[in-house]
């Protein structure tokens, strides 16, 4: 369990307990449970946070096995976003104080690197190589292409849950470029008038 009050660490540096305490009441999950704990009887509010005991668990056990250090931080993220899909604002709490450093510091690790989201994937994660092989055989073309199909920027997820959209860097098949990834299957020489074909695939499952 989580022993340090969440208002030791400051989310905005003016923020007042209230504040902060509106900043971690997000929705991750409508099954998800209330998990809460009381903060310092100084600030006279009490903390809560949308997260199921279970996955409370999941990343206290994650922290654990990375002894808590603060040093392992970027190892404990990514073993936690493997776990959970993304890092939403709740999961970054209870890492900052399992490892005890500030929310404010896993935050800006969380947003410095892209390979972190905070968005969920959607069920079909599709990822376009932008690497330099596919980049000169038209991706950007097949990138335009499906975000206009889908309706969404990268990094984002369509309103069904069912697609989410990111790019990648070189995925060792220059040879096929232009390539595009849905989930774990690989698209080889993919062209903006093959984009419909591939959705589709996945539209009726
Ligand atoms: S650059 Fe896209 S697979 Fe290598």
């Amino acid at each position: 369990m989580i022993s340090k009050s969440l208002t030791d660490d400051k989310i905005k540096p003016d923020s007042s307990p209230k504040q902060e305490a509106k900043e971690v009441l997000h929705k991750m999950d409508k099954n998800d449970s209330i998990y809460s704990y009381a903060a310092p009887e100084k600030d006279k509010v009490k903390v809560k946070i949308k997260l199921s005991d279970e996955k409370i668990q999941k990343i206290e056990a994650i922290c654990n096995a990375f002894n808590n250090e603060a040093g392992e931080l970027i190892n404990v993220l990514h073993q936690t976003q493997n776990a959970f899909g993304y890092l939403p604002a709740e999961v970054q709490e209870v890492i900052a104080h399992k490892l005890n450093v500030s929310t404010a510091h896993v935050y800006g690790v969380v947003t410095f690197y892209s390979y972190f989201t905070m968005i969920p994937k959607g069920e079909f994660p599709i990822s376009i190589c932008t690497g330099t092989a596919c980049y000169v055989r038209g991706a950007e073309k097949v990138l335009d292409e499906f975000k206009k199909q889908l309706g969404i920027n990268v990094g984002q997820t369509t309103a069904d849950g069912k697609f989410s959209l990111s790019c990648l860097r070189c995925v060792g098949a220059c040879g096929l470029a232009p390539v595009i990834l849905v989930g774990e299957k690989v698209y080889g020489r993919v062209s903006p008038e093959g984009v419909k074909a591939i959705l589709d695939n996945y539209r009726e499952k």
